[in-house]
This record gives structure tokens, C-alpha cells and sequence, in this order.
């Protein structure tokens, strides 16, 4: 199989790297460069919200054939001048426009590209890295308001999407994923609530997801699933 990583500099991402490119050929992505020599994945550079750029990427992996997994495990949650809110007092332009960007824009723009590539006559699954914030029905706290939009707004991306691709590419699956609470960068300001052993190493997590992505089929596409491959409602 060949299969697409994008945000592969991330702990998510890489994860997923190194459990698929054990078996399979992987093309991951990101925008830092990678100076792992030992990792057999050809790695490219290549920035989602950039369209020159991935209509490069799009063009070149075309011209090696179809692709059976798209995985997507880039996000944001908090960085420089960026804090999920806590109130509606705390919201702001740029800081909201980031998170849609990277969260919504960056994964819609790899469905443009790429979702074209999976193959018309085979299984193919293309896979986002959702959250269960995202979720409108399961939201009881409130709070982190741009991050909660973005993952909803991606997962109508991933319905939408599905729908269309499912005219040309009847048995592919589109579908969102919960990692779980995953040890990284993204969680690390926010792991003090996180009750005992629920906290994931990321290839605990990914080894889950990766048997989710494998179990999907055509009758799975448009909707959302956790690591443990239960359904988050929308
Ligand atoms: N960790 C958790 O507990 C958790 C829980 C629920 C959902 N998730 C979701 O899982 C995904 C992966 O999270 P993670 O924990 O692995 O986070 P991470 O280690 O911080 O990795 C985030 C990745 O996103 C990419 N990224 C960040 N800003 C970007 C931008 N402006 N443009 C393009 N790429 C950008 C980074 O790539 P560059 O090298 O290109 O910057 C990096 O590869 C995210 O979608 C997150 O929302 C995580």
C-alpha cells in the first residue's frame, strides 16, 4: 500500500510514520525538515495552506499512482499568543482565524488535492485527526471555543467530503478521528486533569487508530470514531 502522512513532524504524525512505513511505502509530509536518516518513508516538505505547494506535492505523487491511506494528524490547539478560551470574553480575531486555518482550512485543502488519488476500485480510507470537543452534542463543559469550531467544522468537511467522493469511489472511506488524550506538544499544558492511565504514549494510541483506519469501510464514511472505534456523535 502507499500511504500519505501529512503532519509528520508532529507526535501523532510521526507515530503513524513509524508504524506504517514498517510495512507499507510511506510519502510523509510536514514543513520542518526531517533529519531522521534511518526512516525509510520518503519525506517531503510541503505546507497545507500553501497552494503552490500542494499542487506540486499533488502533481508529483499522481505520477507514482493511486494512494490507499491519506492520513491527516496535523493540528493546533495553543501556541505563541494563543490560549484556548476559557470565556466568550477571551476571543480574538487573529488567534481564531489561526485555529481554523491549521485545524479546518489545512486538512480541506489536502481533501482537495488528494482525495481525487485514492484508487476508484479498491478500498481506500482518508483519515483527519478530529477531536471529541468537536462534538456539538457531546459538549457539556464549554469552553475552548475556536478549537471546539474548527474540529466541528472539520468533521462537516469530513461528511460533505465523503459524500461526493462516494460517486467516484464507492468503496472508500472519509473519516475523522479521536486520538484519545496522546502525550505531545499540543496536550502537554493541559495533562493536569487527565485521570490516571489516560493518558496515551502516541503509539499506544496510533497502533489503536491504525486498526480502526484498517477496519473502515464504505459503510463507516462521513462519520467520526475514537481510538477505541466507537462512534463520537455529532
Ligand atoms: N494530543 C492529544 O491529546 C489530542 C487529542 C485530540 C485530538 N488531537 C489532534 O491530533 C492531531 C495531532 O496532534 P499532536 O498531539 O500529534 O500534536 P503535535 O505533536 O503538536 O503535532 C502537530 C502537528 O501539526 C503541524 N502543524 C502545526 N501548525 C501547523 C501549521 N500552521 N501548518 C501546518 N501544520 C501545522 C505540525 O507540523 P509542522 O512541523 O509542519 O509545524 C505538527 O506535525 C491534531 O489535529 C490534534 O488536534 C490530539
Amino acid at each position: 500500500m502507499r500511504v500519505l502522512i501529512f503532519g509528520a513532524s508532529g507526535a501523532i504524525g510521526r507515530a503513524f510514520v513509524q508504524s506504517y512505513e514498517q510495512d507499507h511505502d510511506v510519502i510523509a509530509v510536514s514543513r520542518t525538515v526531517h533529519d531522521d536518516t534511518t526512516s525509510p518513508a520518503q519525506w517531503r516538505r510541503a505546507d497545507m495552506l500553501n497552494s503552490d505547494d500542494m499542487t506540486a506535492l499533488a502533481q508529483s505523487i499522481k505520477e507514482q499512482g493511486t494512494v490507499d491511506r491519506i492520513i491527516v494528524a496535523s493540528g493546533i490547539l495553543h501556541g505563541e499568543g494563543l490560549r484556548p478560551e476559557k470565556a466568550l470574553r477571551d476571543l480574538d480575531v487573529a488567534a481564531f482565524e489561526r485555529v481554523l486555518a491549521v485545524n479546518t482550512y489545512a486538512p480541506a485543502m489536502v481533501m482537495k488535492h488528494f482525495l481525487p488519488l485514492l484508487p476508484r476500485d479498491k478500498a481506500g480510507v482518508f483519515a483527519a485527526l478530529s477531536a471529541r470537543v468537536g462534538s456539538i452534542s457531546d459538549n457539556h463543559l464549554g469552553g475552548w471555543y475556536a478549537y471546539r469550531a474548527s474540529k466541528a467544522a472539520l468533521n462537516m468537511m469530513i461528511k460533505t467530503a465523503a459524500i461526493e467522493v462516494a460517486r467516484k469511489h464507492p468503496l472508500a472511506a472519509v473519516v475523522g478521528l479521536h486520538p484519545g488524550t496522546v502525550d505531545s506538544t499540543l496536550s502537554r499544558p493541559f495533562q493536569g486533569h487527565v485521570p490516571e492511565g489516560k493518558l496515551f504514549h502516541p503509539d499506544h494510541s496510533v497502533a489503536q487508530m491504525r486498526d480502526v483506519i484498517e477496519s473502515r469501510t464504505a459503510d463507516h464514511t462521513g462519520r467520526c470514531f475514537a481510538y477505541d472505534g466507537t462512534e463520537i456523535a455529532p
